[in-house]
């Protein structure tokens, strides 16, 4: 399993359905890792390989997601096992597009930790409160919920990252205050002494604008990029 306590910050790409051949292999020519930081790609899980197989500049690679089955009559599904026979370290689990729009929850989120973290992958799970849920001032108890149903006894700060992505910051282009996200970030640390020294990203309309001064908050240990990790120059700053 990676060192994830050797790295000062962790920056993770998360490409969702965008990304073609020549597009992933342009990006990769033009991507200039910084490798004292962790950096991992998640593209779609079709194009895994292909990014595996040209990685020659210390980027890891990750899955964007994993079935809760680990083998049989499952069709579509990619199990723990092939992920990590095919050299993949990361893999997103319980991003808020998989729980709103294919029905994911607390409960398979956990079954997927698990599968993970038994073949040395490290589950990135995802959690984060909605609009409506911040404006009623529900965002603790969401969180708090999702971390106590889907965080298995297993996981600990050495196998498992944290991201906390707020739903209405995702392709929004609105952010938290810099006070907020350190806030919401200080609170998860101290659910439990055990989260203390879990690695946790931010997510949610991160730019090469924004990056270095959300990375730089106390709380925060890398961020997840979604759009802005699809403009490889983009990336580059943010991961510099
Ligand atoms: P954006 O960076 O596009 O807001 O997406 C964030 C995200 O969902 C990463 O998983």
């Amino acid at each position: 399993m990676i060192n994830l306590h050797k790295y000062p910050s962790i920056f993770i790409a998360n490409w969702k359905l965008n990304g073609n051949l020549s597009f992933l292999k342009e990006y990769f020519e033009k991507l200039k890792v910084n490798s004292n930081n962790c950096t991992v790609i998640c593209p779609p899980s079709i194009y895994l390989n292909t990014l595996i197989n040209i990685n020659t500049k210390s980027i890891f690679v990750g899955s964007q997601d994993v079935s809760i089955h680990k083998e049989g009559a499952y069709t579509g599904e990619l199990s723990s096992k092939m992920l990590v026979d095919n050299n993949v370290n990361f893999c997103l689990v319980g991003h808020s597009e998989r729980r709103q729009l294919f029905s994911e929850t607390n409960i398979n989120v956990k079954k997927k930790c698990i599968n993970l973290i038994e073949e040395k992958i490290i589950p990135v799970i995802c959690i984060g409160e909605t609009l409506e849920e911040k404006q009623k001032n529900l965002t603790e108890k969401v969180l708090l919920t999702q971390i106590k149903e889907s965080i298995p006894v297993i996981s600990n700060d050495e196998n498992t990252i944290i991201a906390y992505e707020p739903i209405w910051a995702i392709g929004t282009g609105l952010t938290p205050t810099f006070e907020e996200i350190d806030s919401v970030h200080s609170m998860i640390k101290s659910i439990e002494k055990k989260f203390k020294n879990y690695k946790i990203l931010y997510g949610g309309s991160v730019k090469s604008s924004n990056s270095s001064k959300i990375n730089a908050l106390q709380n925060v240990d890398g961020c997840l990029i979604g759009g802005a990790s699809l403009k490889v120059d983009e990336f580059n700053i943010i991961i510099s």
